[in-house]
Parts: structure tokens; sequence; C-alpha cells
């Protein structure tokens, strides 16, 4: 059966605290942290690095899964930055996501896309690609075919920034997607909050990232992924 999974987005926490605000999530009930990093070329806005990304492992330890969003046109330097970074992973399954966008290669895509994955699995992570809203889901099937990614992350605004409203067309994705594969990992990113949460795991999600709703709850952040968690099932 699929697992049903709650990721909030520490794009919206307190960074000036973000170790006690990755615990504070992680005490109210998230599943998986999303970490979104953006490079300032991909998308007009810069997060973190290889840095900071370290501090935060090493915060909430190695059980944790944290699930990095690669809003980066170079996924391949940055992600090998980060594996090494993330440290030894002593459990059964990985603790590290690797998720790139599939509109930074070009001409040679799905080449490019299917080496990644490869190596993202060499680095002992696990691979999934994203799509924003103009990308036409047909572009990752053949990665989700070959079983080169485990997830597909369907956005659900454009990517940069948190706090923007949940976009339902891209939904159509994510049902096709569904009705294609009955076991595939398919996360909805962007808007996803008490009120849209619904549509999007109704489409076929069982990954929810959400970053402002989560955050934006302050002490109320566990009642939030609870009803997530809700809306899943
Ligand atoms: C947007 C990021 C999202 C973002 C979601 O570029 O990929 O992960 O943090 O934030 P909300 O939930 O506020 O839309
Ligand atoms: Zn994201």
């Amino acid at each position: 059966p699929l697992a049903t999974i709650v990721a909030p987005s520490l794009l919206s926490c307190d960074f000036g605290n973000l170790g006690a605000e990755a615990k504070r999530v992680l005490d109210a009930g998230a599943d998986w942290l999303h970490v979104d990093v953006m490079d300032g070329h991909f998308v007009d806005n810069l997060t973190l690095g290889p840095v900071v990304f370290q501090g935060l492992r090493r915060a909430v330890g190695q059980q944790v899964f944290l699930d990095c969003h690669f809003m980066t046109t170079a996924p391949v330097f940055w992600i090998e930055q980060f594996a090494r970074v993330n440290g030894d992973n002593q459990g059964p399954a990985p603790n590290l996501g690797c998720t790139f966008h599939y509109e930074v290669f070009g001409e040679d895509g799905l080449r490019m896309a299917l080496a990644l994955c490869e190596r993202v699995r060499a680095l002992r992570a696990r691979p999934a690609v994203a799509l924003r809203p103009s990308t036409p889901v047909e572009a990752v099937l053949p990665l989700v075919d070959a079983a080169a990614v485990d997830m597909v992350l369907i956005m659900t605004v454009e990517p940069g920034h948190g706090g923007q409203s949940f976009m339902p067309e891209c939904l159509p994705k994510v049902r096709f997607l569904r009705e294609r594969y009955p076991l595939l990992d398919i996360q909805a990113d962007g808007g996803i909050g008490l009120t849209t949460a619904d549509a999007a795991a109704q489409a076929g999600c069982n990954v929810l990232v959400s970053g402002s709703a989560v955050f934006g709850a302050g002490p109320d952040a566990g009642r939030v992924i609870a009803g997530l968690r809700e809306a899943l099932h």
C-alpha cells in the first residue's frame, strides 16, 4: 500500500532557529522535512547550500528523511555536495531525497536525467523528478517506466517562493500519473493547506508538502499536520 506522507517545507520556518524549527514540526507529527534548495538562477530566490544543510542534518540526526527539492540549474553539482555532507546513513533505507527539475535539461534531457538518477542511487539517496506548472507530464513517463525515480513532484505553484495560491489546473497531471502508476509516490508542492489538501489527495497525491500553512499556524502546527494527514486517508 502507498505510504501517506506529510512533509512541512522549511522555507517558511524561522531560519534564525532552523534546528529548533525542524525539531518542532517533527515533534508535531511531520513524516519528512522538505528542504527547498534555490540557486538564484533556476528561480529568483536563494535559500541554503551544503553548509547550512549540514547544520540541519546535525540538528535532526540521521534518522530523519530530508526531502531536498533542488530548484537549481546544476542539480548534479549540488546533489553531490549535499550527499557528501549528509553523512553516513546507517539505516536500511535512504534518509535523503534528491528531487531535480526536469526542465533544467535541454535537448538531451532524458539521457541526462537517467544518468543523474543513477548517480543519486549510487549516493544511496532517493531520486525524484519535479515539474513546473507549465511542463507536460509526459516528459517524465520514461523515467517512471524505467524505475529511475521513486517519486514525481507536481508543482502546484510557480517554484521560487512560499505562500502562493494553489493552482488546481495542475491536478490533471496528478490524475494522469495515478491512473497509470498505482504505487508511485506522487507529491504536490505549493499552496497546500487545510482547504486545498483534499483536492490534491483526491487527484492521487500521497505526499503533501506544506510550508506557510504549517509554519504560519505557529503552535497549532500539529493540528495542521494532522489535518493534512486526514486528507490523505
Ligand atoms: C516553492 C517551494 C515550496 C514552498 C511551498 O518554490 O518548492 O516547497 O515552500 O510553500 P507553500 O506551502 O507556502 O506554498
Ligand atoms: Zn519545494
